[in-house]
């Protein structure tokens, strides 16, 4: 089965054709960083104006380069939510009108959903998604932990509280003077880094939920204290990815200890991140679960929003099918 999928939830419009849910045949992405970094963060309006531009040389593109026709594409898959509301329209309207008009079969798709079923790309079928599984979904809007049955059957084991673990990656490169967005600015920086340098707190909050605001203020009180110009920000960069990365890993592998469940997935932005891979192997070893656990995450190019995982979630896990559907901020 083809499917054509698009994503517009943010600042990425991405088209791409995936067959069966994994196999990649053509994508093609416009990446709007460049227009929003001058904000420091993703001004809606602007975003959505730029896939209005975008969208529709995208999807021919993307048809083009697969040598393709119409008549050969089987579903349209597009992200109806979470996301920014003027910007999932643009996407939803592309799409509900080629469906319309070339009577292709359209489906609406959750793009956190979509996140995980990026985890099959380019896969080979041995290592594809097997539900049950628990998945940590961190990326710049949620961070969640997971216990999936099956796509219908998901149950929430423990959330952020307040700012995601994208979202504190974002703020704390702001306040470092570097580019957004600032998830892999900090991983590089914090490669030259000493992690152990400052002690940075760790919230105490619900088995597993997260809450990244105080470390984040903690990081501001700091700047403030010393100077941005005093500090070594290598050191800060490495110290505050290990606080986060820590938290996630560690209650990632709780949670599957305490469920019983040992198939973990990974997905979302932030899993891009090395170390935070790491940290969930050297936690599945410390609590003697190495050998058990089975971890999979996405191919790097797949964690950050891409049209592929929307094509991918469309043969997978379709929320509706047909026409009938509108678009909303806030996952449900
Ligand atoms: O999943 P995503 O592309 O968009 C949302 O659905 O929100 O995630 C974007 C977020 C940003 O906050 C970005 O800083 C973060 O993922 N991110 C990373 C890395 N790559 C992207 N965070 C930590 N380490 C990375 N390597
Ligand atoms: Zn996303």
């Amino acid at each position: 089965m083809l499917v054509l999928g698009i994503e517009s939830s943010c600042d990425e419009t991405s088209v791409a054709i995936v067959e069966n849910g994994h196999k990649i045949i053509s994508e093609l992405t416009h990446s709007q960083i460049a227009t929003h970094q001058v904000y420091g963060g993703v001004v809606p309006e602007i975003a959505a104006r730029e896939h209005v531009l975008r969208i529709d040389h995208l999807i021919w593109s993307c048809l083009k380069n697969a040598n393709l026709n119409w008549s050969d594409i089987n579903r349209i898959a597009v992200v109806n939510g979470p996301g920014l509301v003027s910007s999932l329209l643009v996407g939803i309207n592309a799409a509900k009108t080629l469906s319309w008009a070339l009577n292709i079969e359209l489906v609406s798709i959750n793009h956190l959903k979509a996140h995980i079923c990026a985890n099959n790309l380019n896969k080979n079928p041995k290592d594809f998604l097997q539900e049950s599984f628990i998945c940590l979904l961190a990326s710049g809007g949620h961070t969640q932990i997971l216990q999936i049955n099956n796509y219908q059957d998901i149950k929430i084991l423990g959330q952020t509280i307040d700012d995601s673990a994208g979202e504190a990656f974002d703020k704390v490169a702001r306040m470092l003077n570097l580019p957004y967005p600032g998830g892999p600015h900090i991983e590089t920086l914090a490669k030259t880094g000493n992690k152990t340098i400052f002690k940075l707190p760790r919230a105490k909050v619900g088995e597993f939920d997260f809450s990244f605001s105080g470390l984040k203020t903690a990081v501001l009180r700091l700047i403030e204290k010393t100077g941005l110009e005093n500090l070594n920000k290598a050191d800060l960069a490495a110290s505050f990815q290990e606080a986060v990365c820590h938290e996630l890993a560690d209650k990632l592998i709780k949670a599957s200890l305490k469920n019983n469940c040992f198939d973990i997935v990974i997905a979302g932005g932030v899993s891009a991140n090395q170390r935070l891979r790491e940290l969930i192997s050297e936690k599945a070893n410390e609590l003697n679960i190495g050998q058990k656990i089975n971890i999979k995450a996405p191919f790097l190019n797949y964690c950050t929003d891409n049209g592929a995982m929307v094509a991918a979630a469309g043969y997978l896990c379709p929320e509706s099918f047909g026409l009938d559907f509108g678009v909303y901020s806030r996952a449900k």
